[in-house]
């Protein structure tokens, strides 16, 4: 299956397919399909898709948004802010099957050659450790950790901060 896939934009007609690897990948922190309709419909540009073969075998959707705001699961933003100063990496889900060949680090490439400003997520499933090897560094503060709250106990947010050209 590995060799099949490939990241492209999301769009509309993957949507069951992206509500398919959620139900999967976040057993734990499940969101209705209107989050996801919302999310194509906002940040088109930047909602991606590795599919192969007719098949949604993961996902990757981030939008622009504050620093610091983390979004409650499972709820409608009702819009973006105009800036584009820092964005929120709301999801990466791959399935199982589709993991551990590097494809999660290719859809992370192809977002990152996109946007030019930090970028921010909640780190859940255990998953600390793929996104420090990623550029992401744990920001903590009690604030932080009481907005954390509906994503339960070990969640982590973590930010990527824009990489110094080389
Ligand atoms: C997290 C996830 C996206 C990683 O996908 P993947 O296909 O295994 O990742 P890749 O193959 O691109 O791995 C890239 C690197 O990260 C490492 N890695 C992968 N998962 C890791 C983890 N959980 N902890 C530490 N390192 C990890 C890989 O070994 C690889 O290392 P390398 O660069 O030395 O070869 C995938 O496991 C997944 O979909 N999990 C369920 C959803 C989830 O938890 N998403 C993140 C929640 S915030």
């Amino acid at each position: 299956m590995q060799d099949l896939l490939q990241w492209r934009p999301m769009t509309a007609g993957d949507l069951d397919g992206v509500v398919a690897v959620a139900r999967v990948a976040f057993p734990d922190h499940p969101e209705g399909r209107a989050c996801f309709v919302e999310r194509l419909a906002l940040a088109p540009d930047t909602c991606f898709v590795l599919a192969g073969e007719g098949r949604v075998a993961g996902y990757l959707i981030a939008y622009p948004w504050p620093l610091e705001a983390i979004p409650p699961l499972d709820t409608l933003l009702g819009a973006l802010p105009s800036n584009r100063d820092s964005w929120y990496l709301h999801d990466l889900a791959l399935l199982p099957e589709a993991r551990g060949g590097g494809n999660a680090r290719a859809g992370l490439d192809l977002l990152f050659a996109g946007i030019d400003a930090p970028i921010a997520l909640v780190s859940v499933n255990e998953s600390a450790a793929f996104w420090q090897a990623q550029g992401f560094a744990p920001m903590g503060s009690p604030a932080l950790q009481a907005k954390l709250s509906s994503y339960g106990p070990h969640a982590r947010y973590m930010v990527r901060s824009v990489p110094k050209p080389v």
